[in-house]
């Protein structure tokens, strides 16, 4: 992987969370197959770019079932959609639904696919 590809697509990922925080997303269903791979592929390459590309922790903290277990599902939505302020944790609002990141947070409570 080259890491410049991946801190570019951070940047360009907190700049797009930063345009399109007043826009809200309308609301989709879960994703088809198509979009879930490229979902999946998201959270491998640009959540891992932080969180470690196994999702174990790096920058980040691990996404993993064991560290995710007792975290409510909607903090964790609400973390993903919205970033930490003060922190490397960026929005996603904007390039993820509501759904999508329901979808996302689901799985990395349950053990996240290869691809
Ligand atoms: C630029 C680095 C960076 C990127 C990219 C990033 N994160 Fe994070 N994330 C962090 C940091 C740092 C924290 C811890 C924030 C804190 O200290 O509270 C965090 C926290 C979280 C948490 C809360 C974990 C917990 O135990 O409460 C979740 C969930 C999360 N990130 C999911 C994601 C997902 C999903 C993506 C991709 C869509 C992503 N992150 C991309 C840096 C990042």
């Amino acid at each position: 992987m080259d890491y410049r590809i991946g801190r570019f697509r951070v940047l360009a990922a907190v700049l797009a969370g930063m345009v399109s925080c007043a826009a809200a997303p309308a609301a989709l269903a879960a994703p088809d197959d198509e979009r879930g791979r490229s979902l999946v592929r998201l959270v491998r390459q640009d959540c891992g770019a932080c969180h470690g590309m196994l999702l174990t922790g790096g920058l980040g903290p691990a996404l993993s079932p064991d560290a995710l277990r007792d975290r409510p599902r909607e903090a964790l939505v609400a973390t993903v959609l919205g970033g930490r302020p003060g922190t490397p944790m960026p929005p996603w609002r904007g390039l993820l639904t509501e759904d999508e990141a329901g979808w996302i947070v689901d799985r990395l409570q349950a053990g996240f696919p290869e691809r």
